[in-house]
């Protein structure tokens, strides 16, 4: 866990109009910045940035967030990932509470990283006098250009080259980072040699891996980095840092098999594609992906093998599906792979087989049908046994409906049924509860402008008195007051440190979605005090004169009700004054 207070120091230093600007080029437009927005397409721009606010807000498509969530939006990052990258720009150290080992695990990481670093450099810089290498990329179709967008490079043939660019070439350092190893006499030598060398990185940025080839035949084709504190097969993806800006353009990403796929197909304009390295396609690759596009292709060799490896995408993918997104698997030819293809037929060849990609839902019932006799009554129980698990994993979606709507005609049986058979519960999976912001009522107008002025405002929650506070109690009432109490005595002082204060609330959306409307509005301190303390009066006025009209109503029936009566009263002739002079009623 990283302190709150951490988050807010940083949110404090960190300026969010340098931090997008980096990926996104800004306009100035008044008091604001202005691009077209990288979430969705457009032709005008509406991606709005607020420096006084240090948040974003598109009026196109609703995006919005702090330095934080941009990152982890538009980068593709976990939280903690964002929190470290803005950290690393302005020279902040995370602090984190953790155990000693990891503690030491993080610091070798640190170190590995820059190790990592120098030796993509070195390989690089060896691949421009390796004539043969050259040659080798040359003849498999690559350009110099594609060459330096991969940060593809050369190891050279020989056993200690490494030691040229480290001068601890004998110390822990190499062999921790899977770059050298030392053999049975303790001589160090180079684990890759004579081979081309793309460096897997990270969304960050950071070299945390190599993939490395034969020149030509031989065995091992490919060697890669072992795994280490910083390289995690699981969750990497080959070439996503290079492609996050051109997946969001094509609105879609390809998901190839090797490093000369995604290569290839950048050369030949198919800039959108990554690949797994060497493993299967794990549910953690699904969702750094989904976060990215809201459509995903698979696409595998049309052999056995790349059936296989399509289920078992298809079985990590169904956890992580949401209605919007889309999940599809493309079978190449027999014989053929996407660099092969796209060399022979071109580009629009391949996009072409791309638009035609078959859906999730398509691959999952053939295959579910495929293995068993539906003209069976064993065979459809089969098939419905060998359904459950995998619906189980699906979410309550439209999508879940629709399947379980064409198995329940393949398997002759009522929808309801099937979903009962595979113990679907109507909710979703029970381990998941649905997101809890359906039905919930909306804020009324007053809620709204009050939620208005607090977030642009948010040491105004320090001064409530305990009678204010208590006026907040009414459900319509409650985003108003959790977020009251979520500033109390927190040191938010901005909008983007509210919003990492309230990430985790029920109504972070609603938060977003009010700061948003403040950033067209004119704004000065003084009108919103007005508006602040109108609105304690109109509630307070509300209440008041409810209990002066039950007490009217049944009459004052002994002295201490003639005496409540005679202070609502007065206190209502108070406040009528005050809302018709000086404090101004916000709606
Ligand atoms: N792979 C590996 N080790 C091997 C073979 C393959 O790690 N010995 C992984 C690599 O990540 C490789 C991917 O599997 O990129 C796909 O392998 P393959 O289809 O055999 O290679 P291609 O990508 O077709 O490579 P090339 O076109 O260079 O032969
Ligand atoms: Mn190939």
């Amino acid at each position: 866990m990283i302190p709150q207070s951490f988050i807010q120091e940083l949110l404090g230093r960190v300026d969010i109009v340098d931090v997008v600007d980096r990926h996104v080029k800004l306009k100035r437009a008044g008091a604001n910045y202005l691009a077209c927005c990288p979430f969705h397409s457009e032709k005008t721009p509406s991606f709005t940035v607020s420096p006084a606010k240090q948040f974003y807000h598109c009026f196109g498509c609703g995006a919005h967030g702090t330095a934080v969530g941009f990152l982890m939006e538009y980068g593709g990052m976990g939280f903690v990932e964002a929190v470290k990258e803005l950290a690393q720009g302005v020279g902040m150290k995370v602090p984190e509470v953790r155990s000693e080992q990891a503690a030491r695990r993080a610091e070798a990481g640190d170190d590995l990283y820059g190790v990592l670093l120098k030796a993509a450099q070195f390989y690089r810089a060896r691949l421009k006098d390796a004539p043969r290498a050259i040659g080798y990329l040359k003849q498999r179709g690559l350009s110099g250009e594609i060459a330096r967008r991969f940060g593809i490079g050369y190891a050279p043939d020989g056993w200690q080259n490494l030691a040229a660019a480290f001068s601890d070439y004998d110390g822990p350092a190499l062999a921790a980072a899977g770059l050298a190893k030392t053999n049975e006499e303790g001589r160090r030598y180079d684990v890759f040699r004579d081979r081309i060398m793309f460096p897997i990185v990270d969304v960050r940025g950071n070299v945390i891996g190599f993939g490395a080839r034969v020149l030509g035949e031989g065995e091992p084709k490919y060697l890669n980095s072992p795994e280490t504190p910083v390289f995690e097969k699981g969750r990497e993806l080959y070439g996503l840092y290079q492609a996050r800006r051109t997946i969001r353009e094509a609105g879609r990403v390809v998901v190839v098999e090797g490093y000369m796929d995604v290569v290839a197909l950048a050369q030949h304009g198919v800039d959108y594609a990554v690949a797994t390295l060497g493993t299967a396609t794990t549910p953690l690759h699904v969702q750094k992906l989904a976060r990215q596009s809201d459509e995903i292709v698979f696409c595998f060799d049309g052999d056995e093998a790349g059936r296989r490896a399509a289920w078992r995408a298809l079985e990590n993918s169904l956890a992580q599906l949401q209605d919007g997104k889309q999940v599809k698997f493309l079978f190449l030819p027999e014989g053929e792979d996407p660099d092969s293809y796209v060399r022979k037929h071109g580009k629009a060849a391949f996009e072409a087989l791309l638009d035609r990609a078959a859906p999730l839902s398509r691959i999952l019932l053939d295959g579910l049908a495929g293995r068993v006799d539906l003209s069976t009554a064993e065979g459809r129980a089969k098939c419905i046994h060998e359904a459950k698990p995998l619906l189980k994993q699906m979410q309550a979606n439209l999508l879940r409906v629709q399947v379980v709507r064409e198995l329940a005609e393949k398997c002759r049986l009522p929808p309801e049924e099937v979903a009962r058979l595979c113990e679907l519960a109507p909710g979703g999976d029970r381990s998941r509860p649905p997101e809890p912001r359906v039905a919930r009522p909306s804020p009324t107008p007053l809620a709204r402008a009050m939620l208005r002025v607090l977030v642009s405002n948010p040491t105004f929650a320090e001064r409530l008195s305990q009678e204010q506070r208590a006026l907040l109690s009414s459900p319509e009432l409650a985003p108003v007051a959790e977020l009251v109490d979520a500033l109390k005595d927190s040191g938010v002082a901005s909008p983007a440190m509210l919003f990492e204060a309230t990430r985790e609330s029920q109504y972070a959306m609603l938060y977003q979605d009010v700061a948003g409307e403040t950033l067209t509005a004119a704004e000065d301190v003084e009108s919103a005090q007005a508006d602040w303390a109108g609105a304690f009066i109109q509630l307070e006025l509300v209440c008041v004169q409810s209990e002066y009209q039950r007490l009217t109503a049944s009459g004052a029936r002994n002295d201490a009700e003639r005496k409540r009566f005679q202070e609502l009263s007065r206190r209502l002739a108070e406040l009528k004054g005050a809302a018709g002079n000086g404090a101004r009623t916000p709606i």
